[in-house]
This record gives structure tokens, sequence and C-alpha cells, in this order.
């Protein structure tokens, strides 16, 4: 049962830290890092009825509860959550990682949200890495959102988001993409690697991404399309100055403050299926 509107504004407020900007309850909105419901309209089916989703690296849930939302029979969201399981370069260090843990809570934000809607998906502790069909069963609809960056093997996480596809399913997936070489490369596959104290690795262009799915045996129905990814309430704002410009990652934050976070997404067919 959906909780009352006093206890969702009650433990909304006693958690500062939100990943995805949720309304609970009228008026009632979590400060996320970020505000994707503009974005879910663009990339999910507008109806899921009936079928069998699949939301991986979930945190607090928007995408599994948007699922729910377009009538899905059934909803699983698997996540990590304790960040210090997630793939870090060595050159990491602790601040960064007890940064994320406050964010994550143990994936308190997802229980907040799943009482609230009263919803039915499930949550389950699961790595992308470790998706097996004879323990999860498969999906009809499949989706990760912004995961891949944060992989150090992604194109195995996209064939294990394949191994749990039914047949005739769609893998939808929706990630970072650098905006400046899919403009100057459009055909050829180009990527930009970080690997540096974060877990942050390969930023694909838009035709590298087109191409690590089909590495992965996914045929895109079309391709990948570019989307920004709007900054939520709890997002902090990055302002110009000289300091902010004069590195690159000062203007890809102001960028991502004033413009989102780019990004593309695709749905895509099991190859062979
Ligand atoms: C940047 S957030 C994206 C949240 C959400 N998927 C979205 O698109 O808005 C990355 C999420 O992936 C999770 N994660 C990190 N490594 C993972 C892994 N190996 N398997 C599954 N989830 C993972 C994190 O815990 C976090 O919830």
């Amino acid at each position: 049962m959906a909780l009352a509107l006093e206890e969702i504004r009650e433990r909304v407020g006693a958690r500062p830290q939100w990943y995805h900007t949720l309304e609970l309850a009228p008026g009632v909105v979590t400060p996320g890092w970020f505000d994707l419901r503009t974005v879910a309209p663009q990339v999910l089916p507008s109806s899921l009825a009936g079928k069998r989703c699949l939301d991986v690296g979930t945190f607090d849930g928007f995408w599994a509860f948007e699922m729910e939302r377009r009538g899905a029979a059934e909803v699983l969201a698997v996540d990590i959550v304790d960040p210090r399981a997630w793939d870090w370069p060595i050159t990491a260090g602790d601040e960064l990682v007890k940064l994320l843990e406050d964010r994550k809570q143990g994936g308190a934000g997802f229980d907040i949200a799943s009482d609230a809607f009263g919803s039915s998906a499930q949550y389950r502790e699961c790595s992308v890495y470790d998706l097996d069909a004879a323990e999860v069963g498969t999906f009809d609809f499949v989706f990760m959102g912004s995961l891949l960056l944060h992989l150090r093997d992604p194109i195995r996480a996209l064939e294990k988001l394949r191994s749990v596809c039914a047949p005739g399913g769609i893998v939808c997936t929706m990630d970072a993409i650098d905006p400046t070489m899919s403009l100057l490369f459009p055909r050829r596959a180009m990527a930009t690697f970080d690997g540096d104290g974060r877990p942050w690795w390969w930023m694909p262009n838009i035709a590298a991404y087109d191409k690590m799915l089909r590495s992965a045996g996914l045929a895109p129905v079309t391709k990948p399309t570019p989307v920004r990814l709007p900054r939520g309430g709890g997002h902090p704002i990055v302002k110009p100055s000289k300091a902010v410009l004069m590195n690159r990652e000062g203007r890809r934050l102001l960028a991502a403050t004033h413009r989102g976070d780019p990004q593309a997404w695709a749905h895509s067919k099991v190859v062979g299926a």
C-alpha cells in the first residue's frame, strides 16, 4: 500500500541526496542529480503492457517505476548497492567512494520511492556481469541507462543484456557519448578514455556506440539517437569562470549544467534470436 503524504515528506526530507528526480506524491519531488522526466517519453515505448521488464543499475529506480507506469506485467530492478564493488581504476581515492556511498545509502532511495508509489517492482542485488537467464529468467524489455561509461568491460555487459533478452524482445540502452567526437567523426568509431580517479572509462562517439552494440550481438533498430539529460534540483550549478573555461572537464561540466548531459539511446534487437 502506498504511504501517506506526511510520511513520504518525512522520508524524503531525511534523505538529502538523490540520483533521480521523482515526484513521489503531489508536490513532493526528490532533489535528484538528474531530472529524466522529459527523457522517458522519448526513450521508452508508450506502452509496455504485459511485458516482463528489467532495469539494470536502477539507483533510485526512476526507469523501473516508469516501466511499471507503462503497464509492465513485472519489473525487476538490479543494482550494486555498495559503490566499492563498482569498476574503479586503481588511481581512485577513498573520498569519492565515500561520497557515492553517502548518495547511495544502501539503495534507500529505491525503497522509499517503491513504498510511496505502492510499487510491485522487485529489487535485487546483482551486477550486470552476473545476469544469468537461469536465475532471473528472460525479459521482453531490457533497459540499461548511464552505466556503460562506468564499466571496465562494457561489451561484456552488453552481451549479458543480450543473454537475458527474450526472443523478439528489445534491449534499450542510453549512455554517455562524446558530442564533439560525434560531430567531427559521424561515421568513424572513436572514443575518448578517462580511467583516472573515478569510475569513468570509455566515452564513445555515436558511431562507436552503434558499433559497441553490434559487437555484442545487438542490432540497433535505428541509429542511436542523441539526447540531453537535464540536471535535477540536487545537481550543483557550474558557473562560467576563467578556471572553469580553462580546462576540458570544466567546459564539459559547464555545458552539462546548462544543456544537459550528452547521451544517446537505442533500441536493439538480438541478432540471431
Ligand atoms: C550513473 S547511475 C545510473 C542510474 C540509472 N540507471 C539511470 O540511468 O538513471 C549508475 C548505476 O549503476 C550501478 N552500477 C554500477 N556498477 C554496476 C554493475 N556492475 N552492475 C549493475 N549496476 C551497477 C550503480 O550502483 C548506479 O546505481
